[in-house]
């Protein structure tokens, strides 16, 4: 078996750039197809703190004329991974958030700055680039999705494609004079094409187009072919069913691992699982709140926005601390939610407390040190933090959508009987069921057997991307006819 030839399209990548989740898939995703004998390179835009880190640095490709101005694509390797960077200042050169200005909103020109990448990736599946001709051109979310458009609307030899959901609220929707600009022929502007909502859909096109449409959970592969969480594209992918794969997401173990995290005061394991408890009490003191091994710690480490559902845990925690838990918060996001945490610590000094903003290391020691990990969110696609969680040894508390339905396993009387609970399920996503699931957890974590079971349980379960690994190789071979 030779190495087959994957360009994954990416708008960021742990651990040069990262928003959210998909940072993290993007940047495990070749190092996990390796045994499988998947070569991935990836294409991501050089913003200037992945530049700074490119090494092995040679000039592939330029292009006089990418989206207005001259570009090149670097080939080079950062953080281990391998990557063409386009390097085109008049796009990427910007610093911070890749998608934000300074101010919060949209970069006004983001219609054309993942057009280019697309367009690049495109390129590059077309055999752009000497000694490096992928099979499959595999595209994460609205940033990239275009390529399949550009793939589409190409003639002669083409690679397959794949578009893959992160999140499906995020539809890089454009007015229809863009059309112009991306250098597509007039027949793509249809139904069929990248025409939506009489504008122009990048997520849509490539859902129309791609090969084959992944998401990252069995769940929210379902769910998206429903009104209520197809977010308007929920007849297409009915349409196109039979090509849409719901594959989990994995965590990468050796960045979550327990028993050699750096960023953690006591390392520990399954077999160790007692050491934890010092963990619990650095996480306390650096959060301000009162040392105590008795107290139930509920924590959260998230983007705080409507997704997250975090507006209903604000109202949950006046009885939370009532009876004796404390909450830490680690996130950054919506000013109210923000504002509403931080009132919150402000009030109850002692037994909640929070950290707004985004601080890697400081998520490694939240998921050692607290006994449960909230994450009550109104639609998932798949979730990492509960995963984090399982591997820590944290307690997950989820909402019963997406990823998260598909990854912890209810603590109701027949699993718990059965020895295989991982956590607490809660639906609907409402203030009363977030409530009654954080009692639940309350009274559990009394039952310091079956408590200790439950962590065990997670401790062991499988969260690495060696499965999911197997399945995206799978149909990366059956798209290129190898399989
Ligand atoms: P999403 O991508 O929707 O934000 P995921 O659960 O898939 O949700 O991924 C979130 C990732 O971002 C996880 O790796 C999580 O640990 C991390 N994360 C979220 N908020 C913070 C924060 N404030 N500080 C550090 N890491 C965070
Ligand atoms: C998105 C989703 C999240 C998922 C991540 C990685 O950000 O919101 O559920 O885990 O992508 O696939």
């Amino acid at each position: 078996m030779s190495g087959l030839k994957v360009l994954s399209v990416a708008s960021e990548i742990f651990p040069l750039v990262k928003t959210g989740g998909l940072a993290d898939v993007t940047g495990a995703l070749p190092g996990a197809l390796k045994p499988e004998d998947v070569v991935m390179r990836t294409l991501v835009p050089a913003y200037p703190a992945l530049t700074a880190k490119l090494d092995e640095v040679s000039i592939a490709g330029e292009y006089s004329d990418l989206f207005g101005g001259p570009a090149r694509v670097l080939a080079g390797v950062a953080a281990g991974l391998d990557l063409f960077a386009i390097d085109a200042p008049h796009l990427y050169d910007r610093p911070g958030n890749p998608y934000l200005r300074p101010d919060g909103l949209d970069w006004p020109d983001n219609a054309h700055r993942f057009a280019a990448l697309a367009r690049v990736g495109a390129d590059i599946g077309l055999g752009a680039i000497g000694g490096f001709q992928p099979e499959v051109v595999h595209a994460h979310d609205w940033q990239a999705a275009l390529a399949a458009a550009y793939l589409h609307f190409a003639s002669g030899f083409r690679p397959a494609t794949m578009v893959t959901i992160h999140n499906l609220a995020f539809q890089g929707h454009f007015p229809l004079s863009t059309f112009a600009d991306l250098g597509l022929p007039e027949r793509a502007l249809t139904i069929d094409g990248v025409e939506y909502f009489g504008g122009v859909g990048y997520l849509k096109a490539g859902l129309r187009l791609a090969d084959s449409i992944t998401t990252v959970s069995p769940t929210y592969a379902r769910e998206i072919m429903t009104p209520e969480f197809g977010m308007a594209l929920d007849g297409l992918l009915r349409s196109r069913a039979s090509v849409v794969h719901g594959i989990l997401n994995g965590i990468d173990d050796a960045v979550w691992n327990p028993a050699a995290d750096a960023a953690l005061p006591q390392n520990y394991s399954a077999l160790r699982i007692d050491m934890r408890a010092r963990n619990k009490t650095a996480l306390q003191s650096k959060l301000g709140l009162t040392p105590s091994p008795d107290r139930p710690l509920f924590a959260v480490v998230s983007r705080l926005s409507q997704q997250k559902g975090l507006d209903l845990m604000l109202p949950a925690l006046t009885e939370l601390v009532a009876k004796g838990g404390q909450f830490a918060l680690l996130g950054s996001g919506e000013r109210a939610l923000e504002e509403g945490f931080a009132q919150a610590a402000a009030t109850r000094a002692g037994s909640i407390g929070c950290v707004l903003g985004y601080d890697e290391r400081l998520a490694h020691l939240f998921q050692a040190g607290a006994d449960f990990i909230v994450v009550p969110s109104r639609f998932e696609p798949c979730g990492l933090t509960q995963l984090c969680a399982l591997r820590y040894g944290a307690t997950p508390i989820v909402s019963h959508v997406g990823g998260l339905a598909d990854t912890v396993i209810d603590a109701n009387d027949a699993a718990t009987a059965a020895g295989v609970a991982t956590g607490v399920q809660f639906s609907p996503t409402s203030d009363e069921a977030l409530s009654y699931a954080l009692n639940r957890a309350r009274e559990l974590f009394h039952d310091r057997a079956t408590m200790r079971r439950l962590r065990l349980n997670g401790m062991r379960a499988d969260v690495s991307w060696r499965g999911p690994a197997r399945r995206y190789a799978a149909l990366y071979r059956s798209l290129a006819g190898t399989a």
